[in-house]
């Protein structure tokens, strides 16, 4: 597309059965009852001038540039504050109309610096656009009322400036923080002329001011007051690619905006389904890691991992690749060999790797990175309910009475969702949040949680397994739906098991360490408060009770009947942008596309016949299985796109091991990561701006991304993983990820009805996409449960293995943090870093006393599996006994601290309860000291590969 700014209507959407049918300048338009007119007359093709109106905020009706006359109604109303009635009778354009509007905007001007040739805005200004409109040529006052001409600019915030001389104080920015972002970082200051916004009482500027970096700030202006830096140092852009974020499981659509092949800035795109216009500080600015030099462009291989990296061409790299792994599979046999499919690559990669495995390499042996996060969600859900996805649509949340948060940080982890729910809670929903830690959700501006329970980790099922409880015995089942929905015996069973006396919340307090009361309280309100939606994340599934703990959420939401319908349901926040389609493309070794087991023996013919090779019917190896079998000698060649197993996976010491006994260790990534450490064979990947396909979201939308420049490595992805297939024998001919996903869809019931040029149309389709649902399904299991009835499983609280002693007293658990993502490999190569340059352990005032620890001392943060050193932060955040920390560095590496205690039922590692010892110490460790220096080595062996391709 060109450059033309996205339309803007003026004030929101508004939704009503009720048509409402008026005329504007002798049109006739229809709308929906309460839309404005200034909404109407965008509607019916006409416009109104307007400076403080946008339509993704309330009306505000300050500026009084959009006056109009309405027949039979006294003065010029607002036209973006007055409702459309039926028969109205509206004129827009009148001589008296025009000089009120010209009046009002030279008012504006004069309060305005005239510096538009010179202004990085010239040609993409509101207000240059709007004074055009009214025919405004001239400013009777002179321009003394520009009163703000001598405050200097705040360039603070790494990615956008303030500059208080163009702010014609329309309020847009601070409504937009408000309404749109509900950080309600931004105040306007003063009045009349002397009013002027600031970033918040207690700051001096942007940068230590409350500001989360959302830039809806930035997107509301309507001047260049709020201007990305990088429109200022690039140039305004030329043309715009609609695209799909590869930050985090939320999948904001973007509008990439370029200048050349450069990209300018990522503005969110209103019509997005999932972000609805709005963006967070990784997704809107974090995206420097694209073009960052320390990209790899050139493939590399070397004979052994003790040696240097040779640069080499595509060729000889996947020549190398491909005789390495065919002798293995001589040598060793085909199940020495196996591939990792990345949750950051697009669905179509995701199947090619997959396909490559079973069908190139003939074995099971594939995992994706899905095997440390969500595998519990996919188990648990897909046996409660009969499918390994969330429920809901995001929308859906508008309509939640009682909004239940557990394990999960949606302001950190999911922002732009983690918005939506504050303005949910901020129109009167309750909100239950269960986490050790004090998240920002418990309590930030307008919001607080109405019930806290912050358990001890590790003991999610134990709280669950009271809540149900004082569900059952005090008569909160809603025994209607379970009767017609649910398997009623399977049910009894359970009402049996969570009514005895050790589920009760008196007796389960000492082992959660939360007081039974609210417990008590909690359970009311979720069961009887309306409807009742559960978000969960990661503190749910990465515990050696995993899937048992989900099972038990949706054991909770059938009970009250919480599911098949809008504002509730079981909803998992996935953590990367592709992980619910990493899973959907057959990336388990069990399981084929569409959660298909292996040994089901009409699906394996299906692919059989498409691919014209035999499939096991043997699950394969899971990562730690892999690993493990590589330790013993029997697993050679490993094919990893796009994750850096080393840093994300528990138990470094022993992913270390695993990878040094390999044989040929491929890694296809942007970076040279951790995990090529032990790499044998590099080959450069691309961005997710350098390549077409789709990725799926947390509420199973598939999205297109599409190219917005060419691949820096010459090659996109998937065709680095044709070119794989190709070198060791394989015929594929793909041309276009198109093709990919038409064969996905012909081997996979759930995307039968998925293809590009539906997705070109339509913006995204939900699955299950078929004959049965032709249109999508927003919300599942509406008139009946996927798997026929819903089944209640029996979850008994297990204590985890992993205890707390004399030698390591508390326990530890991990989360993220805004500005950074998962292991940072993007987030570390962008300014995000200036919020968090490190990984911080936090520490309750008393451990920290006991320990004559300080904020900003370095500590010794050690388990039974290894230790690592970092800096304290002490706060009452976390609860005594229990630290915290992000793992978001590699100088770090929390997981050299975590065990390799797992999920009984998906291997999902614990990554959420380690028992730890807190000492001082001096610095960093041994091998901190150690991987600093190895890492300067790698970027001097790098920086000969590092030549763009020719
Ligand atoms: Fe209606 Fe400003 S646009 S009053």
């Amino acid at each position: 597309m060109g450059y033309e700014r996205q339309a803007d209507f003026g004030t929101p959407e508004v939704r009503s059965d009720t048509q409402v049918t008026l005329e504007i300048d002798g049109r006739a338009v229809t709308v929906p009852a309460g839309t404005t007119v200034m909404r109407a007359a965008a509607v019916a093709g006409g416009s109104i001038p307007k400076l403080c109106a946008t339509d993704n905020l309330k009306q505000f009706g300050s500026c009084r540039l959009c006056l109009v006359e309405i027949d039979g109604m006294r003065g010029t109303p607002a036209s973006c504050t007055t409702p459309v009635t039926e028969g109205m009778k509206v004129h827009t354009q009148t001589e008296k109309l025009a000089r009120l509007r010209r009046g009002v905007m030279e008012l504006y001007i004069s309060d305005h610096p005239l510096d538009c040739l010179t202004c990085s805005a010239n040609n993409d200004c509101e207000l240059q656009d709007q004074a055009a409109a009214v025919g405004l040529r001239d400013v009777r006052y002179g321009y003394e009322g520009a009163h703000h001409l001598a405050a200097p600019t705040d360039a603070s915030n790494p990615y956008f400036d303030f500059d208080a001389t163009k702010c014609i104080v329309c309020s847009r920015c601070v409504r937009a923080c408000d309404e749109v972002q509900g950080t309600l970082a931004l105040t306007v200051e003063g009045r009349g002329f002397g009013s002027q916004i600031s970033a918040g009482v207690k700051s001096d500027d942007f940068l230590s001011s409350e500001c989360v970096s959302c830039g809806a700030c930035v997107q509301a202006c309507p001047t260049s007051a709020l201007m990305e830096k990088a429109v200022t140092e690039i140039g305004k852009p030329e043309r715009a690619v609609v695209t799909t974020c590869a930050y985090c499981g939320v999948g904001c659509t973007f509008r990439a905006e370029m200048r050349g092949e450069q990209l300018v800035r990522m503005v969110p795109w209103k019509d997005g389904k999932a972000n609805r216009g709005h963006s967070c500080v990784k997704g809107r600015f974090a995206w420097g890691y694209a073009q960052h030099q320390d990209r790899i462009l050139k493939p590399m291989v070397r004979e052994s991992i003790d040696q240097p990296w040779r640069a080499v061409s595509w060729e000889e790299a996947l020549g190398f690749a491909a005789s390495r792994f065919k002798a293995i599979a001589a040598t060793h046999g085909n199940n020495a060999l196996g591939g990792i499919v990345s949750s950051r690559c697009t669905n179509e990669e995701g199947f090619l790797v997959q396909k490559l495995v079973r069908a190139g390499f003939g074995t099971n042996n594939v995992d994706t990175c899905a095997r440390v996060c969500h595998s519990p969600t996919g188990y648990g859900l897909k046996t409660t309910f009969g499918t390994s996805a969330g429920t809901q649509d995001f929308d859906s949340v508008e309509e939640s009475d009682v909004i239940l948060v557990i394990g999960a940080n949606p302001t950190d982890g999911h922002p732009v969702f983690g918005s939506r729910m504050k303005k949910r809670l901020r129109q009167g929903a309750k909100l239950i949040v269960i986490d050790p830690r004090r998240t920002d959700l418990v309590r930030s501006p307008h919001v607080e949680a109405d019930y806290h329970l912050p358990l001890r980790p590790g003991t999610n099922v134990a709280v669950l397994s009271a809540l149900a409880h004082v569900i059952v015995t005090e008569g909160l089942v809603n025994e209607a739906f379970v009767r017609e929905r649910c398997d009623w015996d399977e049910f009894q069973h359970w009402a049996e098991f969570v009514s005895q006396e050790r589920n009760s919340p008196e007796f389960l307090e000492p082992v959660t360490g939360v007081r039974a009361d609210l417990v008590r309280g909690a359970a009311r309100l979720y069961a009887t408060g309306g409807n009742g939606a559960i978000y969960y994340g990661l503190g749910v599934t990465e515990h050696s009770q995993g899937s048992s703990t989900v099972m038990a959420i949706a054991n909770l939401a059938m009970a009250t009947g919480n599911i098949g319908r809008r504002g509730v349901g079981v909803n998992p926040l996935r953590g990367q942008n592709n992980v619910q389609g990493a899973c959907d493309m057959g990336s388990f070794p069990h399981e084929l596309s569409g959660y298909r087991h292996v040994s089901d023996a009409a699906t394996r013919a299906l692919f059989e016949a498409e691919w014209g090779v035999k499939i096991d019917p043997e699950p394969g190896l899971r990562i730690p299985n892999m690993l493990d079998a590589a330790t013993d000698g029997l697993f050679k060649g490993l094919y990893i796109q796009g994750e850096d197993i080393l840093q994300s996976d528990p138990d470094t010491k022993h992913v270390a091991a695993g990878l040094a006994a390999m044989d040929c260790v491929i890694v296809h990534d942007l970076f040279l990561n951790e995990t090529a450490n032990y790499a044998h064979v590099f080959l450069p990947g691309s961005s997710f701006l350098e390549k077409d396909g789709t990725f799926t979201n947390a509420e199973r939308r598939i999205q297109p991304v599409r190219k917005v420049m060419e691949p820096l490595n010459g090659y996109q992805d998937w065709e680095v993983t044709q070119e794989l297939a190709r070198a060791l024998g394989l015929d594929w001919n793909y041309t276009h990820p198109s093709q990919i996903m038409d064969e996905i869809a012909r081997l996979t019931p759930s995307f039968a009805g998925v293809n590009y040029a539906r997705l070109d149309a339509e913006g995204s389709l939900q699955w299950p996409v078929n004959d049965a649902a032709p249109d999508g399904s927003p919300i599942m299991h509406v008139d009946g449960f996927v798997r026929g009835k819903g089944k209640f499983v029996v979850t008994d609280y297990v204590p985890t293995d992993e205890r707390t002693g004399p030698r390591f007293p508390l326990l530890l658990t991990t989360g993220r943090i805004l500005s950074q993502y998962n292991v940072g490999a993007q987030t570390r190569r962008t300014e995000n870093s200036v919020w968090h340059a490190e990984d911080l352990l936090e520490i309750h005032p008393t451990d920290a006393e006991n320990r004559g620890i300080k904020s900003g001392d370095w500590v010794r943060l050690a388990s039974r599996s290894g230790e690592t050193t970092l800096r304290a932060t002490v706060t009452d955040r976390v609860a005594p006994g229990v630290v915290y920390t992000t793992f978001h560095h590699p100088a770090t590496q929390a997981n050299v601290v975590t065990t390799d205690y797992s999920d009984w039922a998906t291997n999902c590692p614990e990554y959420k309860v380690t028992a730890v010892q807190i000492t001082p110490s001096n610095g960093p460790s041994e091998w901190q000291e150690d991987y600093a220096a190895q890492a300067r080595q790698a970027r001097r062996i790098a920086g000969s590969a590092m030549e763009p391709a020719e």
